[in-house]
């Protein structure tokens, strides 16, 4: 049975479609304190397939919340879908005192399930952290079914990191080169500064691609870094696998010059094009 999460309600319907699986329908309650309460009322199957984004310390919660409550239902095998892995960025400690946050919450989600299955996760060796069998699956070639025709397309990662995933949705399109621009965040500012790639973008299309949008600085940087160019590019298309879209980020996409964004469904929201549960039924297939 898939038992969504509060943030994946979307994703894991679809994951039932996809898998023929039932679809529990947890409730998601709060007390009086703010305390969160995850049940899923008539749970009654022996295996469980939690699948629950960490957007929010709240979304967490009721991660671990779910897993127990499918175990006191009487689920023999528990496995955990984090369609969106939130501190997977604190993949090490960055300086005197500070904690490794994603072995921390590796560690929390490990104690209630059997096995996990992560998308696309910002630092792939955050699997080592968790303590059960954990395989990671990509989303990013979906990304390439709505880009529709492109002319000369360059697939941009802005920054060096992201060149395989760029590389990934270009192989999945069928045509076309990569680049990387070399960004630099002030983490005390959080200013993001961006110097443009190799390629002359010049009446090309191109297509961002990064694995997170959170503020939207990265993104909108690169496209100021390409548009500085004369004569610019064609048409800017930006391309995330998980679109966390805080605060004023779309406008501030917009706002830069890109023309549409196309993203999956780890994490709910508007811009949700593609599905990321054709990829997870293959992990689900996959992960002992
Ligand atoms: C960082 O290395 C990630 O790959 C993304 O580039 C970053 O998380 C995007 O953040 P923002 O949208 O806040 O610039």
């Amino acid at each position: 049975m898939i038992v969504p999460g509060s943030a994946s309600q979307s994703l894991a319907a679809a994951l039932a479609a996809e898998t023929g699986q039932p679809l529990a329908t947890p409730t998601f309650d709060r007390f009086p304190d703010g305390e969160t309460c995850a049940a899923v009322p008539g749970f009654d199957a022996e295996t469980a397939t939690v699948v629950a984004a960490t957007t929010s310390n709240d979304a967490f919660v009721e991660l671990l919340q779910l897993q127990d409550a499918v175990r006191e239902a009487g689920a023999t095998q528990v496995t955990t879908v984090v369609p969106y892995m939130g501190y997977a960025r604190q993949d090490e400690s960055f300086g005197d005192g500070q904690p490794v946050s994603a072995r921390a919450v590796a560690r929390a989600v490990s104690a209630g399930t059997d096995r996990v299955v992560l998308v696309d996760p910002h630092e792939p060796a955050v699997t080592d952290f968790y303590d059960v069998a954990t395989t990671t699956v990509s989303a990013a070639p979906r990304l390439a079914e709505p880009l529709g025709d492109l002319t000369e397309p360059v697939f941009l990662a802005p920054d060096e990191s992201a060149v395989d995933l760029a590389a990934c949705v270009r192989d999945a399109h069928g045509h076309g080169t990569t680049d990387f621009c070399r960004k630099q965040r002030d983490y005390d500012t959080g200013e993001v500064t961006v110097e443009p790639g190799e390629t002359d973008p010049a009446g090309r299309d191109v297509v961002i691609v990064d694995d997170i949008v959170a503020t939207g600085s990265t993104v909108a940087e690169a496209v100021r870094a390409l548009t500085a160019s004369d004569p610019g590019p064609g048409r800017v298309v930006a391309a995330c696998v998980h679109p966390m879209l805080v605060g004023n980020a779309r406008t501030k996409l917009a706002a830069a010059g890109v023309d549409r964004v196309v993203a999956t469904d780890t994490i709910e929201c508007a811009t949700t094009t593609v599905s990321a549960a054709p990829a997870i039924a293959e992990g689900l297939r996959s992960v002992r």
